[in-house]
C-alpha cells in the first residue's frame, strides 16, 4: 500500500531529508586517499547526531554502521571498514538515511577520488543524470514505470546497465515503503499512477558492464558479478500537486518553498 503524505508529514520528511544532503555536503572534504571507510562513517554518525537526527540504517534488519559505503565494482551495502582504505582513482558511493522527529530520508552519491579513465566519469555522470531524468517524470497523472524508463533509457543508451535486482522505494515514515521503484521496465506494465503526497527514494544503480550483481558473505555487500564498476546516485523526492520536489537536495528548490 502507497502511503500519501499530509503536507504536515511532507515537512517532516522535508527536514529529515535536509540533514541527510547535507550530511553528504559535509563528508565530501573528508572523502581523500589514506582514509578509511570506518572513518567516514564515523564522521557521518557524528554528524547527524550532532544534528538532532539518527541514523536511519543502523540496526536495520541487523545493518551494522551508520551509513553504506561502496568502492568501485561494490555497488551498494558496504559495509564501513577499517581495513577498506580509499585510494586514488576509487569510486566511492555513499549512502546515508537520517530519522528526524520520526520521519525519514535517504540519499546517495558517487564521489570520485582523483582521476579515473573517462568511460568511468562517463559511468558517474550518467547515473546522475539518469536519476534526474527520472525525477523529472515523478509527477502526479505520469505512472511509476515511466519514471523506470526514463532511467533505463539514459543509462543503456551510454551502453551501460541497470541493476536489476535491487530498486527505490517509498520512503517517509518507514525507510522502505511501497511502491518499489525499478530501474528498469519488464513489460508493458505501467505500475501505480503518481498522485500528490508520494515520496519516493528513487535510486539508479548502473553497472559499466553485465547488470548482474551477487552478494558477498557478509549478508549486505552487493557487487558486479564481472568485477567492473558501479555507480549510483538516490534522492528522496515528494510528488506535489505541481511536480516533484527533491528534498535531500540542500541549495534548490529547498529554499524556494515556503516551510
Ligand atoms: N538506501 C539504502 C536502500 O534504500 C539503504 C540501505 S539499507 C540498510 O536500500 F540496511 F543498509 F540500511
Ligand atoms: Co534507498
Amino acid at each position: 500500500m502507497i502511503i500519501l503524505k499530509t503536507d504536515e508529514e511532507i515537512e517532516g520528511i522535508r527536514k529529515a531529508s535536509r540533514l541527510v544532503a547535507q550530511t553528504l555536503e559535509y563528508i565530501e572534504s573528508y572523502i581523500r586517499p589514506g582514509v578509511t571507510t570506518s572513518d567516514l562513517n564515523q564522521k557521518i554518525d557524528a554528524f547527524i547526531r550532532k544534528h538532532g537526527g539518527l541514523p536511519a540504517f543502523l540496526g536495520y534488519r541487523g545493518y551494522p554502521a551508520s551509513s553504506c559505503i561502496s568502492l568501485n565494482h561494490e555497488v551498494v551495502h558496504g559495509i564501513p571498514s577499517r581495513a577498506k582504505v580509499i585510494r586514488s582513482g576509487d569510486l566511492v558511493k555513499i549512502d546515508i538515511g537520517v530519522i528526524f522527529q520520526g520521519y525519514i530520508g535517504d540519499a546517495a552519491k558517487t564521489f570520485v577520488v582523483g582521476e579515473v579513465p573517462p568511460r568511468v566519469r562517463e559511468l558517474v555522470e550518467t547515473t546522475r543524470k539518469a536519476l534526474y531524468k527520472g525525477i523529472t517524470m515523478a509527477q502526479p497523472g505520469h505512472y511509476l514505470s515511466e519514471i523506470s524508463k526514463a532511467i533505463q533509457e539514459e543509462v543503456e543508451a551510454h551502453g551501460f546497465s541497470v541493476v536489476r535486482e535491487l530498486a527505490g522505494h517509498g520512503v517517509g515514515l518507514r525507510l522502505h515503503e511501497d511502491p518499489s521503484i525499478p530501474n528498469f521496465v519488464d513489460s508493458h506494465r505501467k505500475g501505480p499512477k503518481l498522485k500528490p503526497g508520494m515520496v519516493l527514494a528513487i535510486e539508479p544503480m548502473v553497472n559499466m558492464g553485465t547488470h548482474e550483481v551477487r552478494t558477498l558473505a557478509d549478508g549486505w555487500t552487493v557487487v558486479t558479478a564481472d568485477g567492473q564498476p558501479s555507480a549510483h546516485f538516490e534522492h528522496t523526492v515528494a510528488i506535489l500537486a505541481d511536480g516533484p520536489e527533491i528534498l535531500t537536495e540542500v541549495h534548490k528548490s529547498q529554499w524556494q518553498r515556503k516551510t
